[in-house]
């Protein structure tokens, strides 16, 4: 049912504050004056002392969901300190990469029935890791073949392209680092100020939404285009390798995701008056980094759009044919939940405008169950 919408796709995104905050319902428990907010995760409570003893975690997906864990992966580094290493499933089958008894591996995935990860499930099973699954499906396969988990709880989801699954994912997974990371003392008000964001996110996607109608503009304006980049660091070098995503999957428009730190390393070759790029550049550790990126691009006459906060328009833009689009800010590691947003809000448009399938778009299927 898809209610006042056109699309499967444009209710799941709008539906974004709701899903967010079943994922998060009963997880968050906010303690009195004296308390300290903390995180439940009924799947792991078990297991997190084996978590915390691994020697490495391997975060396993494919598509969106491994982009999710690529926007999960600084936070989970920083509040457990273990190594975190990224794994597209089919890849590490590709090389049968060495997994090992002291690793943690979870395993992302929407359907829970993508062939490639769960190969990659039996393959590490073989290789006596603990299974983590992380899936918006009770009773799928990988829910099943895990040794415990989390339910992300967005909802059903219809789009082949994936949205609120994506922000439901990387809010699970930056549970996941809170909870990992509970027994440390040194962390304590990282994390309760990151609790205290969660609560809010909600309320954030409701505000960012507001940006439908400027994000259709923008589409109007780049529909004929053949190509769009997108670059992002830090934190949102997973927003630019999903934005880019949607807008190839849906509006079949050539789109790439580029972490920006390589930019002068090939990319720059690529950038000229007529070529959109749409640079990620809110406020965090690495906004100056992004702010040197945006004048390189500016001094080659690059076309830019800037994501920035709010506020920041003027700080960001450096010429008058550059195009800002201001979100909110939240706790850094959050940020990606809301910055993805604008960009699924983009590649609907241009999907609309352009005249192509928004809901099923050619060749793709929403769960892809062969190798
Ligand atoms: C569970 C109930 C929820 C109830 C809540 C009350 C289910 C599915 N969930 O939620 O309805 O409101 O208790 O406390 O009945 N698991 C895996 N692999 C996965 C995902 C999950 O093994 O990929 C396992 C978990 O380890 C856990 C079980 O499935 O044993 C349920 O997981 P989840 O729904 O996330 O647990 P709760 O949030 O506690
Ligand atoms: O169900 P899964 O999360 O395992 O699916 C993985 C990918 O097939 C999926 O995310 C795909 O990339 C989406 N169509 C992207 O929107």
């Amino acid at each position: 049912n898809k209610g006042n919408y056109e699309h499967y796709m444009q209710k799941e995104i709008h539906e974004q504050p709701q899903s967010l905050k079943t994922t998060m319902r009963g997880r968050l428990i906010r303690g009195g004056s004296c308390k300290a907010k903390t995180v439940l995760l009924g799947g792991l409570k078990d297991h997190l002392k084996t978590i915390r003893r691994s020697r490495r975690i391997l975060f396993i997906g494919c598509g969106t969901s491994y982009n999710a864990a690529l926007a999960a992966r600084p936070i989970l580094e920083e509040l457990s300190g273990i190594p975190v290493t990224m794994e597209i499933a089919s890849d590490l089958l590709d090389r049968r990469g060495p997994i090992y008894r002291e690793d943690t591996a979870v395993f992302v995935s929407q359907s829970g029935e993508t062939a490639d990860t769960l190969l990659a499930l039996e393959y590490a099973l073989e290789n006596g890791a603990l299974c983590v699954g992380i899936t918006n499906t009770v009773g799928s396969a990988i829910a099943r073949r895990t040794h415990c988990g989390v339910h992300i709880n967005a909802g059903c989801e219809i789009g082949v392209a994936s949205t609120k699954a994506y922000t439901s994912q990387i809010v699970v997974m930056a549970m996941l680092a809170l909870a990992i990371g509970s027994d440390t003392i040194s962390s304590q008000e990282r994390r309760e100020a990151i609790i205290d964001g969660l609560i809010e996110l909600p309320n954030k996607i409701r505000e960012v939404l507001k940006l439908d109608q400027k994000m259709k503009k923008l589409a109007q304006e780049l529909m004929a285009e053949q190509s769009l980049l997108v670059f992002g660091r830090g934190y949102n070098y997973a927003t630019a390798l999903e934005g880019a995503l949607k807008v190839k999957e849906v509006a079949l428009m050539h789109s790439e995701g580029m972490l920006a730190g390589e930019m002068k390393h090939g990319p720059l070759a690529l950038v000229d008056e007529n070529l959109p790029i749409v640079v990620i550049a809110t406020r965090d550790a690495c906004f100056s980094k992004q702010q040197s990126v945006i004048q390189q691009l500016h001094a080659r006459r690059g076309r830019l759009i800037v994501m920035c906060s709010e506020g920041d328009a003027t700080v960001v833009c450096p010429g008058d044919n550059c195009r800002a689009i201001e979100v909110p800010l939240v706790e850094d590691c959050l940020q990606p939940v809301v910055n993805i947003v604008p960009l699924q809000l983009l590649a609907y448009h241009l999907t609309v405008l352009r005249g192509f399938n928004v809901d099923q778009p050619r060749n793709l299927a929403k769960s892809v169950t062969t190798q």
